[in-house]
C-alpha cells in the first residue's frame, strides 16, 4: 500500500477531532428506502475505528447523478436513517445542508463519538467539476480527510480528490485500503493459473481491460453480449443479437495475437425477444437463427468455463455472462457464480469486480462465498485498466 491509511493516524491526530470521511453510499433506494446496504455497511469499520479512537466524524458521499442541483429523490437522508440502524450505539444526524454556515455549524457542534452524515456532494455544481473553492470550503468542515470511497475513487471531484489539496493528514479508510490490497495483490502476484472471466454488453467498454489483462493472465473468458462482436469476427451468424459493428476489425485483431488464451462460449441460450416467457433454446454458436438473439452462454460453455474456473489459483470476474436480471438467461452468470465458490473452497483466491456482477453474485446469496467483492464497478474496472485512481493519487503517501 502506498498510501497512508487510519491505521498510521496518530491518538494526537483523531482524538477531539473532526475526521471529514468521504464514502461511497451511492446506493439503490426503493420507495424512499434503501434498498441494498452493502456500501453502507463496508464503509462502519472505518467510522467504527475513527470513533472509537476519539475522532468526531462528518460523512459525505453523492447519490445518483443529481445535476448539480437539489433533487429530492437523491437526498441522502434515508441513507442517514438505514446508517443509525446499522450503528444503534452511536449518535447520527443527518445535515440537510453539505456546506455553509449550517453544516459547519453542524459539524462544530457534533460531540466525539458521534457521526454527521451530510446531504449529496452532487447537489452542489461545483462537485463534478472539481471547482477549487468548493474543496476549499469542504476542507473547513473536518481537521483531517480520510477517503473511504474506492467506489468513486476513479472520480476526481471536489469531494473526492480537490479537497485532499487544503486539508492534511489526508489518509485511506479501511475499506479504500482492502479494496486496494486485493485487486492490487492479484494483478501483481497472482498465484497461477490466473483466470480472468469477462462479461457484459459492449466490448467498447472492456478494451483497456482487456488488453491490460491479457498479458498477465493465464486464461481469459468472455460471456456476456460482447462475446458476439467476437463472433461475427470470426464470420458466424449473429441473428439478432447486439453486436458492435464498429469493434469487429478489434475483435479480429486480439483472436489473431491472443490466441488460446481467449476462451469464447461455444453455445448460447437464444430467443426472439429478451422475455421470461420468451421460448428459448440452447444452440452451438454456429447455429443461432438468423431471427434469434443470444441473451446468454449455453450449458455446454458453462460446463467448459466452470471446469477453468476450478482449476484456476487466482480468478478476477468482471461483468455477467447473459441477461441476469431476466431468467432464464441467468443461467450462465449463476453457473460462473457457482463456480468461483467451488474454486474459492479449493483454495483459490476469487475476486468479483462490482457493479453488475456483484449485483450478481449478491442475488445469488453467494457474496460471502468468495474471497472479496468489490464495492467500486467502474472504479474496480479503471484499476484493473492499471489506471491511477485520482481519489487514491490525492492522498498522503505512506
Ligand atoms: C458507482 O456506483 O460506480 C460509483 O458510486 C460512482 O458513481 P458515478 O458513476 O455516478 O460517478
Amino acid at each position: 500500500m502506498n498510501t497512508r491509511t487510519v491505521r498510521d493516524l496518530s491518538d494526537d491526530e483523531l482524538r477531539g477531532r473532526r475526521a471529514l470521511v468521504r464514502v461511497d453510499f451511492n446506493v439503490p433506494l426503493e420507495d424512499g428506502r434503501v434498498g441494498d446496504d452493502t456500501r453502507i455497511r463496508a464503509a462502519i469499520p472505518t467510522l467504527e475505528t475513527l470513533l472509537t479512537r476519539g475522532a468526531r466524524v462528518i460523512v459525505m458521499s453523492h447519490l445518483g447523478r443529481p445535476k448539480g442541483a437539489p433533487e429530492a429523490k437523491y437526498s441522502l437522508r434515508p441513507v442517514a436513517e438505514r446508517l443509525a440502524e446499522l450503528m444503534p450505539r452511536t449518535h447520527v444526524e443527518f445535515s440537510a445542508a453539505t456546506v455553509g454556515d449550517d453544516a459547519r455549524g453542524a459539524a462544530e457542534r457534533l460531540e466525539p463519538g458521534a457521526v454527521l452524515l451530510l446531504e449529496n456532494t452532487r447537489f452542489l455544481p461545483g462537485e463534478e467539476a472539481n471547482d477549487d473553492a468548493l474543496a476549499r470550503e469542504l476542507a473547513t468542515l473536518g481537521d483531517l480527510y480520510v477517503n473511504d470511497a474506492f467506489g468513486a475513487a476513479h472520480r476526481a471531484h471536489a469531494s473526492t480528490e480537490g479537497v485532499a489539496r487544503h486539508l492534511r493528514p489526508a489518509v485511506a479508510g479501511l475499506l479504500m485500503e482492502k479494496e486496494l490490497a486485493y485487486l492490487g495483490r492479484a494483478l501483481a502476484e497472482p498465484k497461477r493459473p490466473f483466470v480472468a472471466i469477462l462479461g457484459g454488453a459492449k466490448i467498447s467498454g472492456k478494451l483497456d481491460v482487456i488488453s491490460a489483462l491479457l498479458p498477465k493472465v493465464d486464461r481469459m473468458l468472455i460471456g456476456g453480449a460482447m462475446a458476439n462482436t467476437f463472433f461475427k469476427a470470426m464470420g458466424l451468424e449473429t441473428g439478432k443479437s447486439l453486436v458492435e459493428p464498429d469493434r469487429v476489425e478489434l475483435a479480429k485483431e486480439l483472436l489473431a495475437k491472443s490466441g488460446d488464451k481467449l476462451v469464447l462460449p461455444t453455445d448460447a441460450v437464444v430467443a426472439p425477444t429478451l422475455s421470461a416467457d420468451a421460448p428459448t433454446s440452447a444452440v452451438a454458436r454456429d447455429r443461432v437463427p438468423a431471427d434469434q438473439a443470444m441473451f446468454d452462454i449455453g450449458p455446454e460453455s458453462v460446463r467448459h468455463f466452470a471446469e477453468i474456473v476450478r482449476g484456476a489459483k487466482t480468478v478476477l470476474w468482471n461483468g455477467p455472462m447473459g441477461v441476469f436480471e431476466t431468467p432464464p438467461f441467468d443461467a450462465g452468470t449463476l453457473g460462473v457464480a457457482h463456480a468461483l465458490v467451488e474454486a474459492t473452497k479449493g483454495g483459490a483466491t476469487t475476486i468479483v469486480g462490482g457493479g453488475d456482477s456483484a449485483a450478481a453474485i449478491a442475488q445469488a446469496g453467494l457474496e460471502q462465498q468468495v474471497t472479496h467483492v468489490s464495492t467500486g464497478g467502474g472504479a474496480s474496472l479503471e484499476f484493473l485498466e492499471g489506471k491511477e485512481l485520482p481519489g487514491v493519487a490525492a492522498l498522503d503517501p505512506a
